[in-house]
This record gives C-alpha cells, structure tokens and sequence, in this order.
C-alpha cells in the first residue's frame, strides 16, 4: 500500500526536489494535453466546435484518437517539462521513458497513466455488474489481472476504481462504477486498491480513485451537471467509497468535474484539502480530470486560465491533466505571488512519492516480450473473465422455471446485440481485441445443438418482420439478446428514457404474441425501466456487459452450467421518472402507500421494480431463526439460510439497520455487511454477520461522527426489500 514510503525512500524525494528548478517542479505537475501526429494539437473546445461547424463528425474523431499516432512532446520531456503522459503500447513507454531518464537533466521517470476501468485486454464485467458479484476477493483478483497485462505495457498509473455513487440511472457513468451503495462501494473500493496496488512482484500500478467527489450526484442524472449536496449527505453517501480507498493506501485521486455546492472540485478548497488531504490524510496526489482546469473559466468561476490554474494548484489539485495550464502559468503565479513555492513543492513531492513507490527510478522500463506475452491470453486470465462475469449475471425473472434451458432445445436466437463481439465490453473498455471476445450467439451455439440466428433489431433500426417470423416458426424457445449498446454509457452517456432503446419493446411485443416462450437477455450499462417486460415477459436474465467472456458466461447460465447467484447493486425503477431512486433513502413523515397523499407516484406507485441487493437463483432459500445479540462493543446477527430447492447455489445474506430515531433523518435501511455462501440442495447454514456498534452512526453538518442512543432495527435477508427484522436499543 502506498502509505508505506520509507524514510530512505522519503529522503530520496527530498534530496531530489531540493535540485529541481521552478521549471522541473512545474514539469512534475504537468500531464500532457493529447496531441496527433503531423502536428495536429487541439483542444477539447476547438474540437467540439469543429464537430459543431460541421468540419468533422464524431466519428472521424473517434477513429483519429484509436488509430493516429500520439505526438508527444518529446522536447518537453527531454527539458524536464513533463511529469506523465498516457501511452498503451510497451514500446512506446520504453521510448518515452529513455528519453525522461537519459536525457532529461536529472533523470526523472514519467508516470505513464491510462483508463484501465475493468480490464486490459482481459475485459472483465463493467463495475456495475462485478459489484452484484458481492466478492472482495473477485473485485481485487480482476483489478489484479489487468495491473498484470497494463504494466507489461509500461502503464503504472490506472485512472481507475471508479467509485462514484450513483443514484440516477439515467447517468451515463453508472456502468462504471459499483453502483448505489456507500458500504458495498467501499468494500469494492479497497479491494480494487488492493489487487491494483499490492502484487509487489514488479506489476503493481498505482490506483486513483475518481471522481472525487458527488459526481454521481449531478443534478437530473445529466453528466457534468451542477451538483447540490447537503455535508453531512456528502459525509454518509458519497465520500465513504473514497475514505475507504485513502484507507487502502490509494495513491493517487482524481477531482471531479462538477461543481458541488457552486465550486467545481478542480478548486474547491474545502473539498480536496480539507476534507481529503486533511480529515482523511490521503498522502497521494490529485490529478484534474481531463481539461478539468480549463473548464473552470466555462463555469464561471475562474476569470481566465492563468486564474483557474492558480486556483487549481491551491486548492490542492497536484497534478493538471491534459491543459498545460500549469506549464503555461504556474511559474508567473509563483512569481507574482498568487500561489507559493510551499504549495508547489507539496504538489511534486506527492508526485515524486507515487514514482518513487512504483519503483520507476530504479526499474522505468518494461520488457517487451513480456507485453507480447498477452498476443495469447492466459488461460488463468480467460477463466477469471469467465468467472466474474458468471457472477455478475442476475436472474430477475423466471417464471415457471422456464429456465435452464434443455441443450437439445429448438432455441431461435434474436436481437442484433448478440453476435457482436464490440458489444460484450461495455463502456471504457480501451483494449479489447475482437479475437478474445466471445459474443452472445457464440456462447450460445457452442452449447445449444438445435441454435438458429436471426437477428431481427438491435438498439438501433427497425424490426425486420420477416425475420422475427422465422425467429418464432423455428424456435421452441426464444432467447431474445436486447438491451443498449457500449456507447450507450459511460461518459456524456446521460439517456433521458431509459428504456430499451429503439424499436425492442416492439420486437418484444411480437415475440410475445407469438405465445412461445421467451427469455430476455439484457445487455446494458445502466438499470433499464422495464415495467411492461418484467409483466409480459416470463424470463428475464440481466446480463450487463460482461466482458470478453461475455457469450460462455450467459450460455453457462442459459442451459444451467452455472446456477445465477448475482445480486443488484442498483434500484431498477418502473419508469424513468422514478430516478433518481435508491433502497438508502431517507424516510419521509408519508412514506408510500397503496393510498393516497403519502410519498407516491400515481402512475408508478413507490416501489421500484427491483431493489438493491435482489437476484434469484435456479434455487430458493429459505430465512429463518432470525436472532440478534448486542455484546460489549458490536451486534452479532444470526440467520438461517437453507436451501430449499433441488439444486446447488449461491446467496448472498445482507445485512442491513436503521436508526429508528435521530438527529437528522437517517435512511430507511443501511446495508452494513454482507456474507456470500453455498449451499447443497437441502443444506442449511447459520449465517452470522457481525456489525460494530461504532459502524452505526452518521456524520451531521460539521463534519462531525456521531453514535447516538436509541432504538435501532436490524435486518436480514436477501435483498434490501425482503428482510427479517429485530429491534435493539442501545446507548453507546
Ligand atoms: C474522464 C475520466 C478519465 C479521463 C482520462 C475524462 O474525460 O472523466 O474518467 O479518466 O477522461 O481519459
């Protein structure tokens, strides 16, 4: 973990600063802005007016930025001028690095950063997904996979965990992180710092956790939006993930691009020194977002760039990605006394620290053939793919236990999602190579005997009738793949609808009328409003992105290989004018009811169509025996978990309380532990999860933790709707 420098290590960082020139320090602070080969710079600006003036489509953009040569800067580099770059290929971080190293006055490695979201080229499932898994082991393991693959290529910096909560689905970036919850966020958290962090065996990489901080808060789920955020909501929903991560020993954290409370992260004061520098003692570094600084003059909060540089730097933003506001202006700031050396040198000496635990004074460079060693994927890569994306699928439907499907069935496969290889990754997935993914179809027909093809309609286009009719003369059972593409989500993925997309419900609807069974396999980055297919249609499997094993994993399923044992990490709401909705929320003085004038919509109701934590299995379990002890310093809560179906399969048992009466209204429920087991058809277990009494307060206003007398009720059970329940009153 980071924390660890030694003093020798500490004293190295110091010796070097006290030989750096005010030029060299403000290198250090300096993340390269993108720039193409044949000297094409631009900025973020510059570009989205282009696209606007119609001089260039979106498109071209994207195939320019995937297959042009990055320019670097190479006499920045060689003059000192550069702290980190992004770079994905060995080759090229060896060539970066020998020139920071050999021929830049005082050899300083650069910090080669990268979006390692969920996998290199090992995709694994998006965040979203890997989180319903319930498995800290699992998280780190993946996290741990794609540090192996990255700093084969010369990556040692992962923009990654991303651990916003997010309670709107209709915000594009909920794919990207473990969903709506603080404790399980947290949990997902540590253990991605873990696996990214701790291999000390040479392919370790620094984690940053990002967006700090309430970006999943932005307002209408729109992304970049202003965000509104009582303190002690910031305290008790949105920070936890990230104190948790400090924890860890994450060494780096990247400021998010909202504004919270009217200050845009870049340079807000209170929210990067004093909350995080300060009260959680994170001893990493900040990185900006990507032209984040910049940005700050759009806001309005900042007269110009040398202004919003100023800013940044004091507010203790270390590092600037991608402007060059820091290179251009922070010697003048320092200079005309608008920042000071003191805050500078903070700033590098993070830096240097992060290079200096990477190892990257003494070992900058990587092997090239290790890197061509991933050409072919590992076989303990591929099954780990294969694993988490087993345990990230969740059975939300199965009515008649119309599924497993039987082998030999007649099986008519549709929806255009399915044979794409690019659509099993998922938003942010930067290395996927076509030749590892397996799509749905695949997984399916590699299975399945009797599995015809048609693809009918995808998230785009029309409904192809004549191949829906052939879809459902040839097929006993159908298995309709729909959902929303992987550039449904993501960054500026905000959907205001968050239904199927395009014409599926219709390609549902025929399906349906046809009388044939249907199972629905979602694809998809956000929870979806699925009121009309959870009432029509009889089997509903979701199935996210789930990486490149994405088609064995859903097959596994399909045909009963692999029993389903993923829960929720989000509400899913009836209709999208439910979000944002999330199981936490605060109890108002009319929580909803069947009756009128209390907290419900009268064309949806209250409830949300599936609740956090939910999932079903090929199997049941029953809950009994439901017993609560209260001992010096914790609560030790204990059920019976049995397994009363006929086939072996996993439960995640919850636990969740409520501060039945405080001084500020605390949530409904607060899930505050969870334990993962299996079961033998027929085994029963006693489940005990144990809570501390010091874990059960709340922070107010000020910033201040508070564990207050009173009736508090606990429950267990599996998922955050359908619980046992048992009241304790307790003085701390
Ligand atoms: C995103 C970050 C990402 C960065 C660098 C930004 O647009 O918000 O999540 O790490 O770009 O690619």
């Amino acid at each position: 973990m980071f924390k660890q420098l030694s003093e020798s290590e500490q004293e190295f960082v110091k010796e070097l600063l006290g030989k750096m020139t005010l030029e060299e320090k403000i290198g250090q602070t300096n993340q390269t802005s993108l720039s193409f080969a044949g000297g094409f710079t631009f900025t973020f600006d510059d570009l989205m007016k282009m696209v606007e003036e119609g001089k260039i489509t979106l498109d071209e953009i994207r195939k320019m930025t995937q297959e042009a040569e990055l320019e670097y800067p190479v006499d920045d580099i060689r003059t000192g001028l550069v702290g980190s770059v992004m770079a994905r290929d060995a080759k090229k971080a060896n060539e970066l690095q020998r020139i920071a190293m050999e021929e830049s006055r005082l050899g300083i490695p650069l910090l080669i950063g990268f979006d390692v979201i969920h996998g290199y080229y090992s995709v694994y499932p998006i965040a979203l997904a890997e989180a319903g898994a319930f498995e800290p082991e699992l998280f780190e393991e993946t996290a741990r996979m794609a540090a192996r693959e990255s700093r084969a290529n010369g990556i040692v910096w992962h923009y990654a965990p991303m651990i916003d909560v997010a309670r709107d689905a209709r915000w594009g970036r909920v794919s990207e992180g473990p969903g709506e919850d603080p404790y399980l966020g947290s949990v997902f958290a540590r253990a991605k710092v873990r696996g990214f962090q701790n291999n000390r065996d040479g392919s370790y990489v620094a984690a940053c956790p990002k967006h700090y901080i309430a970006y999943g808060a932005c307002e209408g789920g729109l992304d970049y939006n202003t965000t509104n955020v009582s303190n002690s909501l910031l305290y008790n929903a949105y920070l936890p993930p990230f104190k948790a991560a400090v924890e860890e020993g994450a060494a780096t954290v990247m400021a998010s691009f909202n504004d919270l409370n009217g200050i845009p992260l870049t340079v807000n004061k209170f929210a990067l020194r004093q909350v995080l520098k300060e009260k959680l003692g994170f001893s990493g570094f900040v990185v900006s977002d990507a032209s984040a600084i910049r940005e700050c003059v759009v806001h309005g909060i900042a007269a110009d760039e040398y202004d919003a540089g100023v800013q940044a730097i004091n507010a203790g933003v270390d590092m600037d990605m991608a402007t060059d506001i820091y290179k251009n202006h922070l010697s003048k700031a320092v200079a005309e006394g608008h920042t000071t050396m003191e805050v500078l040198d903070e700033a590098v000496c993070r830096i240097l620290s992060v290079k200096k635990w990477l190892g990257l004074f003494e070992n900058p460079y990587v092997d090239e053939d290790t890197a061509n060693q991933f050409e072919t994927l590992p076989d303990e890569h591929i099954k780990l793919a294969l694993e988490s994306a087993q345990k990230s699928i969740v059975l939300l439907k199965n009515e008649n236990n119309i599924l497993p499907l039987s082998k030999d069935a007649k099986i008519s496969v549709v929806g255009a999602l399915a044979s794409k290889p690019e659509e099993v990754v998922g938003a942010w997935a930067l290395n996927w190579r076509a030749k590892d993914c397996v799509p749905i179809l695949d997984g399916i027909k590699s299975v399945g005997q009797n599995v015809k093809y048609f693809p009918c309609c995808g998230p785009q286009g029309d409904v192809n009738q004549d191949e829906v009719d052939s879809a459902i003369a040839e097929g006993d059972v159908i298995v309709a793949v729909v959902g929303e593409t992987s550039s449904m989500s993501g960054e500026s993925k905000s959907r205001a609808d968050i239904g199927l997309p395009g014409k599926q419900k219709e390609l549902l609807e025929k399906l349906i009328a046809s009388g044939k069974p249907v199972v629905a396999v979602l694809m998809n980055g956000r929870p979806l409003a699925l009121s009309w297919e959870d009432q029509h249609v009889p089997a509903i499997l979701e199935c996210w992105h789930l990486g490149i094993q994405m088609g064995n994993a859903v097959a596994s399923v399909l045909f009963g290989d692999h029993n389903p044992g993923g829960k929720l990490s989000s509400t899913f709401p009836r209709l999208s004018g439910q979000c944002p909705i999330y199981y936490n929320h605060p109890n108002t003085g009319r929580p909803g009811r069947k009756i009128p004038f209390t907290a419900s919509y009268i064309d949806c109701g209250f409830e949300p169509l599936y609740p956090f934590g939910y999932g079903l299995s090929y199997t049941e379990f029953a809950y009994n025996d439901f017993t609560l002890a209260s001992g010096p310093d914790r609560l030790t809560a204990s059920v019976k978990v049995a397994n009363t179906g006929d086939r072996k399969g996993s439960e995640t048992v919850q636990l969740y309380m409520r501060d039945v009466t405080a001084s500020i209204v605390r949530p409904v429920k607060e899930l505050k532990g969870f334990k993962k087991i299996c079961l033998e058809p027929g085994e029963e277990e006693t489940v005990v999860i144990e809570l501390f009494k010091s874990d059960m307060g709340f922070y107010n206003d000020a910033g201040e933790y508070l564990l207050e007398d009173g009736i508090f009720h606990i429950f267990m059970g599996g998922n955050s709707r359908d619980c046992l329940m048992a009241e304790v009153e307790l003085e701390f």
